[in-house]
């Protein structure tokens, strides 16, 4: 069976494409340093415990393991941090790729698959987005995904790697199995946020922007199903080892919800209300981030099953139901 090393597989998006790996018979390696992931996410599979910046320790496990493609979600996620702090986000997410790149290089491992993001196109000229939309990436973060495709590019170009660059919207939602979810510290993303505002009354959600030019004047995201993300990652790999090209994919619904949309969703589900108070816009937040993914539907057969936002919400409610009764 195929053996694929996961770095970053122990994070929210890594760890659902690992079971889903096993599932689908390739043989997940977790690598991960543990700075936000979680060992109980992958506890019945291979985990080693590493730095994708460690040369040595990259070189020994791949070539010890016959390793036919990684799969990299290694990389440190918040943009507003990114701005603060952009050389740690050059660091991890750019200088430690690059070396991981080496390491692969050095052992013949020549396959790839990457998380981009959205984030590559900043505040977009169109929507819905395509992948031949205009790349303006506004943040550190963005720059970080922005930089490492380009440099698959000239990896490809000079024949070295075959690469897929996956770059994901907004995920959301967990596995119904409640053993994965979204578990950021601090957590950034809407969904979660949301929730905590349910669970916790001393909460009050933010909306930050109340007058853009959408249909309640909130903005507007793409959210898919974390499952889905990883069903597109199955299908990226088993084209990239059967035609080895280097290619790239927006993954999103192409459905955009409001957050007021997210909230009465979490309302809907929950069946509970919440505190929430308006604010002001965030700098850099575009109106509307919206895909399209006609390319991953027409060439790899990607046909999201969780397209609902209410189905997105309820799994990520079980997630976070299952963390209280585990009494995190
Ligand atoms: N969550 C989203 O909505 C979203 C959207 C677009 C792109 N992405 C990208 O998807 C990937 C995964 O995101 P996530 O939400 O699962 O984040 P996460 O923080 O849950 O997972 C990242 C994992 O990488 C590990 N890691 C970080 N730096 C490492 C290093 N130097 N060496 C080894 N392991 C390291 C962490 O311990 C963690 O397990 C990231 O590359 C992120 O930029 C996420």
């Amino acid at each position: 069976m195929t053996k694929i090393l996961v770095t970053g597989g122990a994070g929210y998006i890594g760890s659902h494409v690992v079971h889903l790996l096993a599932r689908r018979n390739f043989i997940p390696i977790v690598y991960d340093n543990f700075s936000t992931g979680f060992r109980d996410f992958v506890e019945e599979f291979d985990v080693i415990e590493g730095d994708i910046g460690d040369y040595q320790h990259v070189s020994e496990v791949l070539k010890s393991h016959d390793i036919a493609c990684v799969m990299n979600f290694a990389s440190y996620i918040a943009v507003g941090e990114s701005v603060n702090k952009p050389l740690m986000y050059y660091d991890n997410n750019v200088a430690k790729t690059f070396t991981m790149f080496r390491a692969m290089l050095d052992a013949d491992v020549k396959r790839f698959i990457f998380s981009s993001s959205a984030a590559v196109y900043g505040t977009p000229e169109e929507v819905p987005i395509s992948e031949d939309s205009r790349l303006h990436p506004e943040s550190p973060y963005g720059k970080t995904k922005y930089f490492i495709e380009e440099v698959l590019r000239d990896l490809d170009i000079s024949d070295q790697f075959k690469s897929v660059s996956l770059r994901y919207f907004n995920a959301a939602g967990a596995d119904p199995s409640g053993q994965m979810g979204e578990g950021h510290v601090p957590e950034t993303h809407l969904i979660p946020l949301v929730m905590r505002a349910v669970l916790d009354p001393e909460y009050t959600i933010t909306i930050f922007g109340t007058d853009y030019d959408t249909e309640d004047g909130t903005c507007v995201r793409d959210y898919i199903h974390v499952n889905d993300l990883a069903m597109a990652h199955i299908l990226a790999l088993e084209n990239l080892m059967k035609t080895p090209a280097t290619r790239v994919y927006n993954l999103g619904n192409g459905l955009g919800f409001s957050v007021k949309e997210v909230i009465d969703s979490v309302k809907r589900v929950t069946g509970k209300d919440l505190s929430v108070k308006e604010g002001e816009r965030r700098p850099g937040d575009p109106a509307v981030l919206v895909a399209s993914a006609s390319r991953a539907r027409e060439e790899l057969g990607w046909d999201p099953e969780y397209p609902d936002i209410d189905e997105i919400v309820r799994s990520a409610w079980n997630w976070e139901s299952q963390q209280r009764r585990r009494g995190y």
